[in-house]
């Protein structure tokens, strides 16, 4: 067999090999694949839910060619080991908070600013805004991954084993939050001592009293029977809680364009049901929750007395994006919210 150097080799067995290697891209990216999406969350969160929806409808659409096997409850890691795995291509996709994408992305934090959205509505409005999906453009040069649209779970709540009828009483107290810096800083800011903790200790560092006061949304609160353990629920509403559909940069590249645009569709349309779920989900968690045993304050952002203008100073030139939210929200919603 003759033998070639690189510089030798003849036109005709040059394009042969670039068809080859074409030949084997189309395919690679026609296969029939099974992908993998992780979350924190347990089995009967509604991001659990959505994600089940998402893999039964993939396989349908794509006439059993996809299917998406679906692992709750950090079967694969934690929220930063997924990203990790992500980045990788270990993972394929991941529902994660968009908490855990500010710690990479500081824009991010943006959407945590206290108080911004007065209600879970608006907190819609403010995820379905251009700002935010700006945001998610971000995503492939910061840290490698597709950022393929925001769901949410309720607004934040404090839920306190202790009497809480003022800010005194919060402050200096253990108060549990999902480890990112935005809330961390809030609750500093107003006087507590945040303490970090995935979703999966806060029932055991309750009953244990590790914790004093959780920083929590309703639908966990009940789903979850924190309550159980507590004295006061503190219906404080002050941030909303977004969560991102994101997908491996490595593996989104060497899909067809055709399983990109089935996947980004069917992903956007059940990230909108958690969204609306959330929406339709916080009256009904809310009159659930004024039935329950325990001691029921309702607060306004005054409660937190300047702690909220503070972090917005802070974190105004940490993301340069709160008064882009700010301004935007304004703009989409002028009459209702004054
Ligand atoms: C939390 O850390 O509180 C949390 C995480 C995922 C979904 C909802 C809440």
């Amino acid at each position: 067999m003759k033998q070639y150097t690189a510089r030798q080799i003849p036109t005709n067995v040059c394009s042969r090999l670039i068809l080859v290697v074409m030949i084997g891209l189309v395919s690679i990216s026609a296969w029939a694949r099974d992908f993998r999406l992780g979350l924190i969350t347990p089995p009967p969160h509604t991001w659990t839910q959505a994600a089940n929806r998402l893999a039964a409808e993939l396989e349908e659409q794509s006439g059993g060619k996809h299917r998406l096997l679906v692992y709750p409850s950090r079967q694969l890691g934690n929220e930063a080991q997924m990203l990790r795995l992500m980045q990788t291509g270990a993972l394929d996709m991941a529902i994660l908070t968009a908490a855990e994408v500010s710690n990479r992305v500081p824009e991010f934090g943006a959407l945590y600013t206290p108080y911004l959205a007065q209600d879970i509505e608006q907190a819609a409005t403010i995820l379905r805004g251009g700002v935010a999906a700006g945001l998610l453009g971000l995503l492939p040069n910061e840290i490698g991954v597709i950022g393929l649209g925001y769901g949410m779970a309720g607004m934040r709540q404090i839920l306190s084993n202790v009497p809480v009828s003022s800010l005194a009483d919060i402050q200096g107290k253990k108060l549990r939050i999902t480890p990112f810096a935005p809330i961390r800083d809030f609750y500093t800011l107003a006087g507590a001592a945040p303490t970090p903790m995935p979703l999966s200790s806060v029932y055991d560092a309750m009953a244990n009293g590790q914790i004093d006061m959780i920083d929590m949304d309703l639908e966990l609160i009940l789903k979850l029977r924190y309550y159980e353990l507590s004295d006061t629920l503190v219906l404080s509403n002050h941030m909303m809680f977004p969560c991102i559909a994101l997908f491996s940069g490595r593996v989104w590249i060497r899909l067809s364009e055709e399983d990109r645009q089935l996947i980004s569709v069917l992903t956007r349309k059940h990230m909108e049901w958690i969204m609306a779920g959330a929406i339709s989900g916080e009256a009904g968690w809310l009159a659930e929750a004024r039935k329950l045993d325990i001691r029921l304050l309702e607060i306004d952002a005054d409660f937190f007395e300047d702690a909220g203008e503070r972090w917005e100073a802070i974190w105004e030139s940490r993301s340069g994006t709160v008064s882009r939210l700010k301004t935007e929200l304004a703009r989409n919603q002028p009459e209702s919210h004054e």
